[in-house]
């Protein structure tokens, strides 16, 4: 297994990525995984990752944000992860990704949502999640289908690098 984040243009970000089998749950190897992507998501100071981003073509994601004056998102893992919308409501604001860079731009996205999947035991986690919990679900789960951010921005006139739109005033990191 990688040990390293891949960036646009590789293909295996492209791909459809492989369910956790039954048989995984509970093992070794998704402990590992689970470890793994852990440690990048904070070595890359990101809200959330999903295995793709590490060349691992598996339906695995980890996300969570501690911050002291946004509202805190649980740190997660979630195995074969999946979410429905609990209303047709949208909202529109910048998302980045550790695979695309300092590229950042305005994504719309259902405001609140039903998620669930299993942790490594094979524990079901369940949730609703609104606003930036559940941006961050739908941006990850979009990695396992090989769909990018990009793919979904809203207005290409949002479209900016991290450092200019925060001095234009137009972003605010969510993360320091
Ligand atoms: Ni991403």
């Amino acid at each position: 297994m990688n040990e390293e984040i891949i960036y646009l243009g590789n293909p295996l970000l492209r791909q459809i990525s492989e369910p956790i089998l039954e048989e995984d749950f509970g093992s070794l190897k998704l402990k590992e995984l689970e470890k793994k992507l852990f440690l990048m998501m904070e070595a890359e100071q990101g809200l959330g990752l999903a295995a793709p981003q590490m060349g691992i073509s598996k339906r695995a994601v980890v996300f969570g944000l501690e911050h002291p004056t946004l509202d805190s998102i649980p740190l997660t893992v979630l195995f074969n992860p999946s979410f429905t919308a609990l209303s047709d409501e949208t909202t529109e604001d910048y998302e980045g990704c550790i695979s695309v860079g300092p590229l950042c731009a305005k994504v719309n996205r259902y405001k609140k949502i039903f998620y669930c999947g299993y942790d490594a035991e094979g524990q079901l986690i369940e949730r609703e999640a609104s606003d930036l919990h559940a941006r961050v679900v739908q941006h990850e789960i979009d990695h396992l289908n090989g769909v990018i951010f990009l793919d979904r921005v809203s207005n290409y006139h949002s479209l900016g690098f991290k450092d200019e739109l925060i001095k234009a005033a137009l972003y605010t990191p969510r993360k320091s």
